[in-house]
């Protein structure tokens, strides 16, 4: 069992009870104490570490930590660290337990995620109080399905100079997430008489089933160290879905002779080419790889989503289109509704200000020592696991040797309360001989506690069978 601070994962799910802010750091601080989450003698945070993880004053983590000494949860002396009192006596817990259904987890390890923790709270609220200011009456009344002109604007030239996008903002849609504009999309294109996409394998399940709910037909696409596999492409797929700067899940960015093989198939039997950029800010090491949809805005559809670079409890994605599609597409999208207008105006304004720029810069630098901390403990602790898509992204794949099946991790991982994602599910169909890997997000745990929870990782891999 892990020793240490418990990560304030749980504690960010907690907050969101009634009470008030304080009232429920208190309340998921005395939950993670009494369920034995936070041991006896066992040092919590700093006010100020904690208040930062959570976007709490300082004031009110240090009203909290009072009000739990006073309780006698919580232990202070002059120059020391708060710690966890003596004498409280968590129930025991088995090594290889499963954490209860209702309990949080201390480190999730699942891709998908960012570092919330790090949302730049006081820039979005900067720039949500300007646009508010700013905005005319009539934009609150939503109107233009294809999402604010302001938003629409400051994207064509962020993507444009990060992304070598070649964006009109007449023919940029905005959505509520990739998801939403991936729905709309497919249902578009079927209505524009495609009956077949192609679709990465492995890929992420929910989005094949936003495609098959269209009524698409979903196709599998081969992926290898290269990336999709254009010759692998079905004859009959009118559209497929890539992920070019970093495949999702595997890693690879996709060779330059196959964009150049996926373009040449647009062309010549109108393909529709659809790159889902999720991750493409976030690249370590090399010159950022340009967007596909820069060789052929006529032929591929950009789509971007603020969900990896700000949150995904914002919901906001975008297309960038070419001009045929745009029509269908705003058709299509009349049946998913409009776009939260507020929301799109904080992030036209985040983005023209420059902060939007700041956050990734920093963020960037963030995840690379997150993942170069994550490559080091896996050589020391399990050098048998290979890492490989550790060039780019928020997440790793992590090969697992002969013998070791992923069900087994997952389950090992349980029992001290991680979680960690693995390729299966990401597979159009899973069969028992696949290859095994596991698919770490190294963004979700909290920053304070992150070197903790990389530990308590190398300590489930190291014990695997
Ligand atoms: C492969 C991939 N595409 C797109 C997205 C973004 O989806 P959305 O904008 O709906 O949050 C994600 C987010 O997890 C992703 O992993």
């Amino acid at each position: 069992v892990q020793e240490g601070w418990s990560g304030s994962l749980d504690l960010h799910v907690e907050l969101a009870g009634g009470g008030g802010r304080r009232a429920g750091l208190e309340r998921a601080l005395r939950a993670a104490i009494r369920g034995g989450r936070l041991q006896p003698g066992e040092r919590v945070p700093s006010t100020r570490a904690l208040a930062h993880d959570l976007g709490l004053a300082r004031g009110t983590v240090a009203e909290a930590y009072a009000q739990l000494v006073a309780e006698g949860y919580l232990r202070t002396s002059p120059g020391a660290p708060t710690r966890v009192a003596a004498g409280l006596e968590p129930p025991p817990r088995r090594a290889d337990a499963d954490p209860a259904p209702d309990e949080p987890l201390r480190f999730d390890f699942r891709p998908g995620v960012p570092d919330v923790g790090a949302f730049p709270r006081a820039a979005w609220m900067r720039a949500l109080r300007r646009a508010l200011a700013e905005a005319p009456d009539r934009a609150l009344t939503g109107g233009d399905p294809r999402g604010r002109p302001e938003l629409r604007a400051a994207l064509a030239g962020y993507l444009g100079r990060t992304r070598g996008v070649l964006a009109d903002p007449d023919r940029i849609v905005v959505c509520a997430g990739y998801t939403q504009a991936l729905g709309a999309l497919c249902h578009a294109l079927r209505d524009a008489g495609v009956r077949t996409v192609g679709m990465e394998d492995p890929c992420l399940h929910h989005q094949r089933a936003v495609a098959a709910s269209t009524g698409l037909r979903v196709a599998a696409l081969a992926v290898d160290g290269d990336g999709a596999q254009p010759d692998a492409l079905p004859a009959a797929a009118g559209a497929v879905v890539l992920t070019p700067a970093h495949q999702f899940p595997l890693g690879a960015t996709l060779a330059p002779e196959r964009r150049a093989a996926f373009v040449a198939r647009a062309r010549d039997r109108g393909t529709v080419l659809v790159e889902d950029d999720y991750d493409g800010e976030f690249r370590y090491g090399r010159q950022p790889v340009g967007a596909l949809q820069g060789l052929a805005p006529d032929h591929v559809v950009y789509a971007g989503t603020a969900s990896k670079t700000l949150a995904p409890g914002l919901r906001l994605g975008w297309l960038v289109l070419p001009e045929r599609l745009l029509e269908p597409v705003l058709a299509a999208k009349r049946v998913y509704g409009d776009t939260q207008v507020l929301e799109q105006l904080a992030l036209a304004e985040l983005v023209r200000s420059g902060a939007l720029d700041r956050h990734v810069r920093r963020m960037r630098q963030r995840y690379r020592r997150r993942r170069d901390a994550l490559l080091t403990t896996l050589a020391d602790r399990a050098p048998a696991m290979r890492a490989r898509g550790i060039a780019a992204g928020l997440h790793v794949v992590v090969d697992l040797p002969d013998g070791v099946r992923e069900d087994d991790v997952v389950a090992r991982a349980a029992g001290r309360s991680l979680a960690v994602g693995i390729l299966g599910p990401f597979r159009h169909a899973p069969a028992p001989g696949d290859p095994q890997g596991l698919v770490v997000g190294y963004a979700a745990p909290p920053e304070h506690a992150y070197a903790q929870a990389v530990v308590a990782l190398g300590d489930v891999l190291a014990s695997a069978p």
